[in-house]
Order: structure tokens, then C-alpha cells, then sequence
């Protein structure tokens, strides 16, 4: 049988476990010019709670009753389509599922395991790291002298954000939710400072930690942090916004209180999306791949067994449990 994660009811407010069902299915098939894949590796994103919504999102909502949908590492175990052969690796938007069938093989995309473990194709040799450094480097264009702040700094686009900041020179200060992921950030990633949101005050800690003031703040989370950044901004910031996860599962918009800052600092806040990006995925592979390989970049996965589990991993996420980029492994496989 296979196994697949259906989504059963759209949230209000804090998504929950009634929102999926686990589904014993009969195990898919291969029609004419089809690639059947074996699931090894789902992704838990952030944006998949705007997904879960009836309103509209810059990603197409879920269906009741269908399986969740997300990017998926995968490896072909049948394939009637000359483009793959079985044993590749692939990524793609799937199903969660144990095993799906990618019609035509349209939207799968081959892995070279030669870069590295395969599931850094759905984390940082991917959207997620281009995401990153689109962020930073095109919209938030650190420099030497430069104070660049990261919240969310131990998540998946936070820890590469923040490393591939220090490489062009700027001193970085990172926000999170634990001890643990300030040490982490501190001790694994260079970042020069950080705090634990939950402990301090971001404002009080700012003042601090950015004495000479904030010229990038990489916005992952919105709300109270974007207004502390805002209030510590100098001339000329850049504030990429890359998302604001503090706001994913209210009810209620919030709002920002301190926007006039904008004006008063001649600050520039782009908001973007990387799938507008997606062309320059093969440059950035092959720029920073070599900077994993050689241990000058790390990168921390938090990989839980079982897809039965995959709910409850990504709610997970949400509520910070993990560092660095959340998966649910689905197979073993030696492509790590
Ligand atoms: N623009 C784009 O194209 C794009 C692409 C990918 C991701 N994103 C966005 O980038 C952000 C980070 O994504 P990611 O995949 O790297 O996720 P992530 O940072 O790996 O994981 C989410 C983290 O968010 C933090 N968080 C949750 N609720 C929070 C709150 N109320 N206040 C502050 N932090 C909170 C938690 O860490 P703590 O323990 O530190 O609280 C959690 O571990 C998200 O907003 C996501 O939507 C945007």
C-alpha cells in the first residue's frame, strides 16, 4: 500500500493535526511517457500555511480531500519517459506520498548527487538557498562597515543568509527563538553577534548588539522584530523582506507601527519572491556548492524519520523546534 498525507480541513488561525489524514492508497502506476517516484526526502516550508487558506496566495492553494503538496527529493523507480532512467534523482512539487506518479515527468528536475547529499536540493544547493542569496546579496547588498540583522538567523534562508552576508565583509547579527540556535549561529556560522528573542527585548538587544546602527535587515519573520529593526535603521537601509512567519497563523493582521520610518531613514523595503528567480538556481549551485564541499559554508538539517509524521513535523516548524531546514524522510537511501 502507499501511504499519502491528505489535507482535510483549512485552518483558522494555528494550523493542527485535524488538518491532514493519513491515507493507505493502492500503489500508483506508470502510464505512457510516466515517471514513477520513490518519495525519500518531503520539504516543511513556512509558506505552506498560505497555502492551507481559502483567500488567495502566490501559490495555488491546496484541495480538501488531495494530498499536501510540497517539494520532494526523490528517486525514479520506473519510468517510461526517455528523460529519466530509473535510479536517477529527482526534485519536484509532489504529493506526499510514499510513491507518485510525475505524469510525462513534467516539473521534475534531475539531481547531481555529485554536489552533495540529495536533500540539500529541496534546502541550501536550492529554492530555499537561492532565496537566501537573492535576498541578501541583490536586495540587501551587504558591504565592508556594513551591520546586516537576520530574524529567524538558525532557520534554513536565516543561517545562509547571515554566512553569505560575513562573506562580503559586513558584521552580522542574528535573532531566535532558543539558546541552543543562538550558540549555533554564534559557534557554527560566524555570525559576530545574537540573542534569543524570547529572553530580550529585540529593541533593547539591538541597541546593543548594533550600536552603530542596522544598514540590512533581512526581514523572515515581520511583526514586533520588523518594527525594532525599523526603529534602529540608518540612512539609506536595505530591508529585504523575505517573509513574515510571525504572522502565518493569526487571524488578525496587526499591522506595523513604526512605518514612518521608511521616509524619515529613506529606507528602501523590497518584498520578493524566488520563484521569480528561479533561472539563476544552476549559477548560485554552482557558486556556493564548492563552499559546502569545502566546509567554508555550513548548513544544519533537522531530518525526522517517517512520513506518517510529516503533520506533525511541520507544525514543528512552525513552532521552532528545529535548526536550519526541517524534512521528513520518507526512504532510506544512499544519496546522503
Ligand atoms: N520570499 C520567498 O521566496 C521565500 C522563500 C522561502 C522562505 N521564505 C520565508 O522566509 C522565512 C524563513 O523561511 P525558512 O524556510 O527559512 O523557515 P525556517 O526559518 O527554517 O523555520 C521557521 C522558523 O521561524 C521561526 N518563527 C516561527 N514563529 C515565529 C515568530 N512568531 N517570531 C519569530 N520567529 C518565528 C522559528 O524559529 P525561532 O525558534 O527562531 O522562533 C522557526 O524555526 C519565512 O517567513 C518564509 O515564509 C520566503
Amino acid at each position: 500500500m502507499n501511504t499519502r498525507i491528505l489535507f482535510v480541513k483549512r485552518p483558522v488561525g494555528w494550523v493542527d493535526e485535524s488538518c491532514f489524514a493519513i491515507e493507505q492508497g493502492p500503489e500508483p502506476v506508470a502510464g505512457p511517457q510516466d515517471v514513477l517516484v520513490q518519495a525519500l526526502y518531503l520539504s516543511t516550508d513556512p509558506y505552506l500555511r498560505g497555502r492551507m487558506n481559502d483567500g488567495p496566495s502566490y501559490a495555488p492553494g491546496f484541495t480538501l480531500g488531495q494530498p499536501v503538496v510540497s517539494r520532494v527529493v526523490g528517486r525514479v523507480i520506473a519510468s517510461n519517459n526517455t528523460g529519466f532512467a530509473v535510479g536517477d534523482y529527482v526534485w519536484g512539487f509532489l504529493d506526499w506520498a510514499e510513491r507518485v506518479v510525475a505524469p510525462r515527468g513534467e516539473g521534475l528536475h534531475k539531481i547531481d548527487p555529485s554536489l552533495g547529499p540529495v536533500s540539500l536540493a529541496i534546502s541550501a544547493l536550492g529554492m530555499p538557498g537561492l532565496t537566501a542569496w537573492v535576498g541578501m546579496m541583490e536586495l540587501g547588498k551587504p558591504a565592508p562597515g556594513d551591520t546586516v540583522f537576520i530574524s529567524s538567523a538558525a532557520g534554513t534562508v536565516g543561517q545562509l543568509a547571515g554566512q553569505f552576508a560575513k562573506r562580503a565583509g559586513a558584521r552580522v547579527v542574528g535573532s531566535a527563538g532558543a539558546d541552543h540556535k543562538v550558540a549555533y549561529v554564534l559557534e557554527k556560522c560566524g555570525f559576530d553577534a545574537a540573542f534569543n528573542y524570547k529572553e530580550h527585548d529585540t529593541g533593547e538587544a539591538l541597541r546593543e548588539l548594533c550600536p552603530r546602527g542596522v544598514d540590512v535587515y533581512f526581514d523572515n519573520v515581520g511583526g514586533t522584530t520588523l518594527e525594532a529593526a525599523l526603529g534602529h535603521a540608518n540612512v539609506g537601509a536595505r530591508f529585504p523582506v523575505c517573509g513574515m512567519i510571525s504572522a502565518y497563523n493569526l487571524t488578525e493582521d496587526r499591522g506595523i507601527r513604526n512605518l514612518q520610518m521608511l521616509l524619515s531613514k529613506r529606507i528602501t523595503m523590497t518584498g520578493f519572491i524566488v520563484g521569480d528567480h528561479v533561472h539563476k538556481l544552476p549559477a548560485y549551485q554552482a557558486r556556493v556548492a564548492p563552499w559546502f564541499a569545502r566546509g567554508e559554508t555550513v548548513f544544519a538539517e533537522d531530518i525526522v524519520p517517517g512520513i506518517e509524521r510529516a503533520p506533525a513535523t511541520l507544525i514543528g516548524m512552525f513552532n521552532g523546534e528545529a535548526i536550519g531546514k526541517r524534512l521528513v524522510q520518507v526512504a532510506e537511501d544512499s544519496g546522503r
